[in-house]
C-alpha cells in the first residue's frame, strides 16, 4: 500500500490547529470493520500497540513487532476515509538513536499510509522527535504512563504525583519544543493535565487525564466492553459487546446441539424439476 494522502482526512497540522477550538476525538483501531465504524466520528484513529494485548493476548505491549503494526495499520487504512491515521512505533524500534527511529518511522508510514507516528517518552526522546519532524515525519508524543516502559515504571501506576509533576511538565514542554504536533497524556492527576494543557502550544490528548485536555483517546475494545481481562479506572464502557457476544455464542451452541439451527429460512430448497 502506498502512503497516498486521502483528500478529506485532516493533516497533523489540522489536528494541531484544533487546540483551543473543538475537542479532538480519537479511538484506537486495529481492523478494517472497526476503522469503518469510527471513521465518521473521530478526528484521528490510532493504530495503537495496545493491539498486542487486546487482539493478540500479550501481557504487555513490549512484544509487539513492526510486522504486527504494519499488518494492522494496513487493515485500518482500508477502513478510513475521513479520519487521520496515526500509528504507534513499537518498543525497540526508535529508542536507540534518531536514525534508527527515522528508518522505522518511514517504513511504518510508507507501508501503511499513516499520516504520523506516535512514540513514547518525554524530554529523553526530544532529540529523536526533532530529528524526525525536521525530516518530514509528523510525531505525536506520549507521556505520563508510557506502557512500553511498564518494566521500569514498576507497573501501570498513576504518573506525575508529587515531585514528578514538575518532570512531567518539563516532558510536555520538551516534546512541544522538539516539534511534536500533539501529545498523549496517560494516567496523570487531572489538575496536572489541566496545567500542562494550559502551558503548551500543542493539543493534549488525554487518556486517564482530564476532561480539560484538548482531546481524548480510548482503546476501542475497552470502551466497547470487548476487552474484559481488566478495566482501568479511566475506561468508561459504552457497550457490553464482550458479554453480548458470549451470550450469542452460547445461544448458537445450544441451537446447534438442539438441531434448531439452521432453520428453514436459512436453507436452500432442492432444485424444482422443470416441467
Ligand atoms: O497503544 C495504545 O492504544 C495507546 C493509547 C492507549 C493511547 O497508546
Amino acid at each position: 500500500m502506498s502512503a497516498t494522502a486521502r483528500k478529506t482526512a485532516p493533516l497533523p497540522s489540522d489536528i494541531r490547529a484544533m487546540k483551543g477550538s473543538a475537542p479532538i476525538v480519537s479511538l484506537t483501531a486495529y481492523t478494517t470493520p472497526m476503522a469503518r465504524m469510527m471513521d465518521a466520528h473521530c478526528d484521528f484513529v490510532l493504530v495503537g500497540d495496545s493491539v498486542g494485548m487486546v487482539l493478540h493476548g500479550l501481557t504487555s505491549t513490549t512484544g509487539v513487532t513492526m510486522e504486527m503494526m504494519i499488518l494492522h495499520g494496513q487493515a485500518v487504512a482500508r477502513g478510513l476515509d475521513k479520519a487521520m491515521m496515526v500509528i504507534d512505533m513499537p518498543f525497540g524500534t526508535y529508542e536507540e538513536d534518531p536514525a534508527h527511529a527515522m528508518r522505522n518511522a518511514v517504513r511504518l508510514m510508507r507501508e501503511t499510509g499513516a499520516a504520523a507516528v506516535k512514540l513514547e517518552g518525554g524530554a529523553h526522546m526530544a532529540e529523536t522527535i526533532a530529528f524526525l519532524t525536521a525530516r518530514g515525519v509528523p510525531v505525536m508524543a506520549h507521556i505520563g504512563l508510557t506502557p512500553q516502559s511498564v518494566g521500569t515504571l514498576g507497573g501501570y501506576k498513576v504518573q506525575g504525583r508529587g515531585h514528578s509533576a514538575r518532570l512531567l511538565s518539563e516532558d510536555a514542554r520538551a516534546v512541544t519544543e522538539a516539534g511534536a504536533f500533539a501529545v498523549v497524556i496517560e494516567k496523570v492527576p487531572a489538575g496536572l493535565a489541566d496545567r500542562i494543557t494550559a502551558d503548551i502550544a500543542i493539543p493534549t490528548i488525554g487518556i486517564g487525564a482530564s476532561a480539560g485536555c484538548d482531546g481524548q483517546v480510548l482503546v476501542v475494545d475497552d470502551m466497547l466492553g470487548l476487552f474484559t481481562a481488566f478495566k482501568p479506572k479511566f475506561v468508561k464502557r459504552y457497550a457490553t459487546l464482550g458479554e453480548d457476544g458470549e451470550a450469542a455464542i452460547k445461544a448458537y451452541a445450544a441451537e446447534v446441539r438442539a438441531r434448531t439451527f439452521p432453520a428453514a429460512e436459512h436453507l436452500f430448497a432442492d432444485e424444482t424439476p422443470k416441467a
